[in-house]
C-alpha cells in the first residue's frame, strides 16, 4: 500500500483516478481489431482524444464535472468493441453507403447489422451497472437531445466526438454528422462563433498528455 499512497501523493487524486480508468478502458478497447479503426489501437486513441476534449469543454462551459466528462468521453464508443468483428466483414457495403449517401455511422450500422454502437454500448453500460449519466452519454452521444439523465454531459461528449472525428481524423472510419450543431451548442450556452474556441481545445498529441492536460488546466 506504500506505493499506492506514494502514487496518490505524487500524481494527485484526480490524475491518479484518470490513469487507472484509462488503463482499464485501454485493455477493453484493445480487444477490438481493424473493424472500425484503420489501425490497431485506433479506437483507444479516439477515446482518449474525445475524453481530453470533453474534459476541457466541461471546464469551459462549467456545465458538468470535468472528470465525469473525461470518463464519459473515454467510454462513449464502447459499443464499437462489441460490433467490431461484424463491421470488418461489411466493409464494401459500408464504404458505398458513406461515399454515395454520406450516411451517418449509426444509420449504416442499423442497416447492415440490425444494431448500432450506441445501442450496443448502452446495453453494455446497463450490464456493467454504470451510473445513469454515463450510460446516457454512451447511448445518446449521436443524438444528445434524447438524453434523459444529463443532457449537458451527453452534449459535451457529442461535441468532443465531433471535434475529434472531424479535426483529428486519420485513424477512424467514422465521421460524425454536424446537423443540429447550432442548437446543440446553444444547449451549453455556446454560440456558433465560439466553435473556433472549441477547435482550439483539440490536443495536438493525444498520447502524451493525460498528464499535460491536468497540469495546464488546473
Ligand atoms: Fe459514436
Ligand atoms: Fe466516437
Amino acid at each position: 500500500m506504500v506505493s499506492l499512497d506514494h502514487a496518490l501523493v505524487f500524481l494527485g487524486q484526480d490524475l491518479f483516478i484518470k490513469l487507472v480508468i484509462s488503463a482499464a478502458v485501454q485493455s477493453y478497447y484493445n480487444q477490438s481489431g481493424n473493424g472500425y479503426s484503420l489501425c490497431k489501437g485506433g479506437l483507444y486513441h479516439h477515446a482518449i482524444g474525445t475524453a481530453m476534449i470533453a474534459e476541457k469543454v466541461a471546464r469551459l462551459t462549467n456545465s458538468t464535472i470535468p472528470s465525469i466528462a473525461y470518463t464519459a468521453g473515454l467510454l462513449h464508443d464502447i459499443g464499437k468493441v462489441v460490433l467490431d468483428q461484424y463491421i470488418a466483414g461489411a466493409y464494401p457495403l459500408l464504404y458505398r453507403e458513406f461515399q454515395e449517401r454520406s450516411a451517418e455511422m449509426i444509420e449504416v450500422e442499423t442497416k447492415v447489422l440490425g444494431m448500432d454502437h450506441t445501442r450496443a454500448g448502452g446495453l453494455l453500460a446497463e450490464k456493467w451497472s454504470l451510473p445513469d449519466p454515463l450510460t446516457d452519454a454512451i447511448r445518446f452521444h449521436h443524438r444528445p437531445e434524447e438524453s434523459r439523465s444529463d443532457r449537458s454531459l451527453t452534449t459535451i461528449v457529442y461535441l468532443a466526438d465531433l471535434l475529434m472525428s472531424r479535426f483529428h481524423s486519420g485513424l477512424e472510419l467514422e465521421r460524425m454528422g454536424a446537423a443540429k450543431l447550432a442548437d446543440r451548442l446553444a444547449s451549453l450556452d455556446l454560440s456558433t462563433t465560439q466553435f473556433q474556441t472549441l477547435v482550439d481545445l483539440i490536443p495536438k498529441k493525444v498520447f502524451e498528455p493525460a498528464i499535460e492536460s491536468v497540469d495546464t488546466d488546473q
